[in-house]
């Protein structure tokens, strides 16, 4: 018979992985010069723009309105456990007070101050772990070949804003290893570093073996730090997926991102998903066992727009009264046709019944729980009033309230006997028994 448990376990992880895995919930932060054309962060490849001319946004950077406790401040409000920043995206400019060019914040740009370490500094002070996104793919640095860059209909042999014929990939890896010692030494303590985009690189052996040192580097110095799996795959901890929930989990940690607005870097005319879009999508991917990383995009003047920040919001005030169900649980079972919930999530002794549509006929059904049921109510429900239960051997139906008590997403927690560890194993405990009702726990 099909197993449906042995799916989503921590059993082997590393424990910065299991840490990062717990708190399944985090804010990424694309922001850069991109913000001033306000086209999303691809504008310059969008438009082929040279880089004598993209560089000069760097002199009109001021975002004067940025200010990192309220960042933090939001993705607290958010539920957000994580915060991952483009400390140097695509363009090549330079979010930190890099030593290694002067196409940075500090020294290119009126406002002269260093947003890496304003945030790195209140992630700290208000408990959140601080994560850092580098991309690999530079279209300023000279030694980044153009070979290595995204080839379109647009752009058939790729594009570089300073191109350079015999640019050499192994001295621009000089160059990122220097910034990663400076961001991995100097901004306190680092949770995640997100690299983006190898296209062709690291094929080669040579590149490969540069790319191991570099994360050797990166252990030594944050070992707590957790890599994503997008420089060629080396040091990676987990698998990223973009824009798009997978079917299905699979024993692999993996991080789904996916942006509030339209696109990762600010955009004047992007449409902003409203907070339940968001909600549905963090109990999909969790009942997946996969972390959900949500990107807003900063304006030039340093701020967070309103309608990303009441989504954000509506989202965290679910989550206050039902991250048990998210925070800490792994994925559950994957879904049966005939059982109507969008998902589950589990942790010992506890299974977590996400229910979306909520059910005309007052019945929710689950069609395999192979354990011995001590209670089950509503999460959001403080007073935990039981629900009426019928048991048949592994047949459970849940006989819910008429009204939906939150309109978007709810919990029924189903709390039971077996232990967690019988469950990862191949033969479930299938004593059923057959109760009209049970008692909160
Ligand atoms: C894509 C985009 C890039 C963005 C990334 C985030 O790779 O090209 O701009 O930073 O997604 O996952």
């Amino acid at each position: 018979m099909e197993h449906r448990f042995a799916e989503n376990s921590r059993e082997g992880l590393p424990e910065r992985v299991k840490r990062w895995q717990q708190a399944r919930f985090g804010m990424f932060i694309h922001w850069g010069l991109y913000a001033i054309p306000a086209r999303g962060e691809w504008s310059q490849y969008g438009d082929g723009v040279p880089a004598e001319e993209y560089e000069q946004y760097a002199p009109q950077f001021d975002p004067t309105g940025f200010d990192a406790a309220e960042w933090v401040a939001l993705a607290k409000a958010a539920g957000q456990k994580y915060l991952v920043i483009t400390a140097k995206h695509h363009d090549g400019f330079c979010m930190w007070d890099t030593a290694l060019t002067d196409y940075n914040i500090v020294k290119a740009s009126p406002f002269g101050r260093d947003p890496i370490a304003e945030l790195a500094a209140e992630c700290e002070r208000q408990g959140l772990t601080f994560g850092v996104y580098y991309s690999v793919k530079d279209w300023h640095c000279r030694d980044y070949p153009t070979r290595y860059t995204y080839r379109t209909k647009r752009h058939p042999d790729g594009f570089h804003g300073r191109p350079k014929d015999d640019a050499d990939f192994m001295k621009y890896l000089d160059y990122m290893e220097g910034q990663l010692r400076e961001l991995m030494t100097n901004y306190g303590r680092i949770g995640a570093l997100w690299f983006d985009w190898y296209g062709d690189a690291f094929e080669r052996e040579d590149e490969r073996e540069r790319a191991r040192e570099i994360i050797g580097m990166v252990r030594e110095l944050q070992p707590d730090c957790v890599v994503n799996d997008r420089l060629g795959g080396v040091g990676a901890d987990f698998a990223t997926s973009e824009q798009t929930i997978p079917g299905s989990g699979g024993a692999e940690p993996f991080e789904v991102c996916m942006t509030v607005a339209g696109s990762w870097g600010y955009s004047a005319d992007d449409t902003v998903k409203e907070g339940a879009v968001l909600i549905r999508d963090l109990v999909d991917v969790a009942g997946k066992g996969g972390n959900y990383l949500l990107n807003v995009g900063p304006s030039e003047k340093g701020l967070i727009g309103e309608a990303e920040a009441s989504s954000l919001r509506e989202l965290g005030r679910w989550l206050e009264a039902n991250g048990e169900a998210i925070y800490g649980t792994v994925g559950g079972p994957s879904m049966r046709w005939e059982e109507n919930f969008a998902a589950v999530t589990r942790r010992p002794g506890r299974e977590y019944l996400h229910v979306d549509r909520w059910p005309e006929d007052g019945r929710v059904f689950y069609n395999d729980f192979p354990r011995t049921l001590t209670s089950a109510y509503l999460l959001a429900d403080p007073e935990r009033t039981p629900l009426p239960v019928d048991l048949h051997h592994r047949s459970l139906m849940i006989h819910v309230p008429a009204e939906a008590p939150d309109p978007v997403a709810n919990v029924i927690v189903l709390t039971y006997e077996a232990l967690f560890s019988d469950l990862l194993g191949r033969n479930g405990d299938a004593r059923g028994r057959t109760r009209s009702a049970v008692t909160a726990g």
